[in-house]
């Protein structure tokens, strides 16, 4: 008897999907891969990868689809699905989904359940306190100085959400705006207000279900636009692994003073976390501390999660979600990675689109990860504000970075952009 290979289904439609995509279509045991969007770098007829167009809001579809298309494993994406609780929905109906539940999404969902957890359970983390008044808030902030104080709306604020003031009347505008004018929605007008934290920044991953906890893999970001950190923050336009600062005396004090204390602490509340778990943290001079929490794999980083990741993912992703993980499936190498994005013109203010990208088929020896993309006519165009990057390998951080920029160069687009400088302070501060 032949076994049947699985159907998998995967929601969303940037860089992280793709890079997903890329790496569960190599497991043997994948039939059909289908992506809900997608974008135009993804579907592949010839690998069975096909891009499907429901709305991801829209669970009854998405479930009636799971059905009909046979699919054995759903695996989300974006934030929004799992903070509305569609696993809790899907493992209703008997169906397999990666992913946190409604209740363990709240450690991304909500900033302010997430600092009274951290607080409750002695997770070290920037002290900050809760405001629902302006008044209220804005007489607390006057106590600081403005560089000081970070200023962050409680709900889901689609990466726009935190802010570093550098003014009182920034300060004060920022929290009229999200408490009385409710930018981010009536139901996310409750703030936090932080101190602020200095030190490198870097993103932890680490599959968990329950108390299992996988390795950690830790990968860095860059969020500001333009070289040496200038301009403002985006979705991420590029990322390295591993960081120069990474070593096990810092890796088994993260395990122990925010990993393993923080799925124990979603455990006792209720909240068992099933899923990966992202931490993004900065080292401070006193130690790392939490900045904020995700409930799922991060954009740029999963880019390069997805080639430090030696085992198969969907064997992980689909133990995890049938509660029977074994930790130690879960390999990570220690290569070296650099992801560098291209971005369109304006972008992260308002953006082009449509305009056609050249170069793809000389290209193709790289690790392309298509991100803001649509194809028409067997062309691709332009379709976001983050478009399409390339993930390089090296032997030496050196030799990643000059890779993942010779495939960039290959690439063009009207008014393209990419930062020249990703990855350079792995080598400059080591
Ligand atoms: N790397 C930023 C994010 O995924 O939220």
């Amino acid at each position: 008897m032949i076994n049947r290979k699985n159907n998998i289904l995967i929601l969303g439609s940037g860089g992280r999907e793709h890079a997903l995509v890329k790496k569960i279509s190599s497991s043997n045991n994948i039939y059909k891969t289908f992506v809900c969007p997608g974008n135009g770098g993804i579907s592949n007829a010839k690998l069975n990868i096909f891009n499907v167009n429901i709305d991801l809001s829209n669970l009854d579809d998405l479930i009636s689809f799971v059905s009909t298309e046979n699919i054995d494993l759903t695996i989300v994406g974006p934030e929004q699905p799992l903070v509305d609780g569609i696993v809790d929905k899907f493992k209703k109906k008997g169906l397999n989904i990666f992913g946190p539940s409604k209740n363990a999404s709240r450690i991304e969902g909500s900033k302010i359940w997430a600092y009274k957890l951290m607080k409750k359970y002695n997770i070290p983390c920037p002290k900050s306190e809760v405001f629902e008044k302006s008044e209220l808030a804005q007489n607390y902030a006057r106590n600081f100085n403005p560089n000081d104080l970070v200023l962050k709306a409680d709900g889901l604020a689609g990466g726009k959400g935190v802010f570093l003031p550098k003014t009182e009347d920034e300060i004060n505008k920022t929290i009229e705006a999200i408490i009385e004018k409710k930018i981010f929605g009536s139901h996310n007008s409750k703030l936090l207000i932080s101190d602020r934290i200095f030190g490198p920044e870097v993103s932890v991953f680490a599959f968990v279900d329950g108390d299992n906890s996988s390795e950690l893999a830790a990968v860095c970001d860059y969020k500001r636009i333009f070289e040496n950190d200038k301009g403002p923050n985006t979705g991420g336009v590029g990322a390295y692994s591993p960081p120069e600062f990474w070593d096990k005396k810092l890796e088994d004090k993260i395990k122990d003073e925010i990993l393993y204390p923080t799925i124990n602490a979603l455990e006792l509340e209720n909240s068992s976390y099933s899923g990966l778990l992202y931490i993004g943290i900065m080292v401070t001079k006193t130690g790392p501390q939490v900045i904020e929490y995700n409930c799922r794999f991060g954009d740029p980083e999963t880019q390069i999660l997805m080639s430090k990741l030696d085992s198969d993912l969907f064997e992980i992703c689909m133990d995890i979600s049938k509660n029977h993980f074994d930790p130690n499936k879960v390999v990570w190498n220690n290569k070296n990675f650099c992801f560098v994005m291209m971005t369109a013109d304006g972008y992260p203010g308002d953006y082009e689109t449509g305009k056609l990208i050249s170069g793809l088929e000389n290209a193709r020896d790289y690790n392309i990860i298509h991100s803001g993309t649509k194809k028409v006519d067997k062309k691709i165009f332009t379709n976001g504000g983050r478009v399409i990057g390339v993930v390089g390998e090296g032997s030496s951080m050196e030799e990643a970075i000059k890779h993942s920029y010779k495939g960039i160069k290959k690439i063009s687009f009207k008014n393209s952009f990419y930062r020249k400088d990703i990855g350079k302070r792995a080598i400059n501060d080591k």
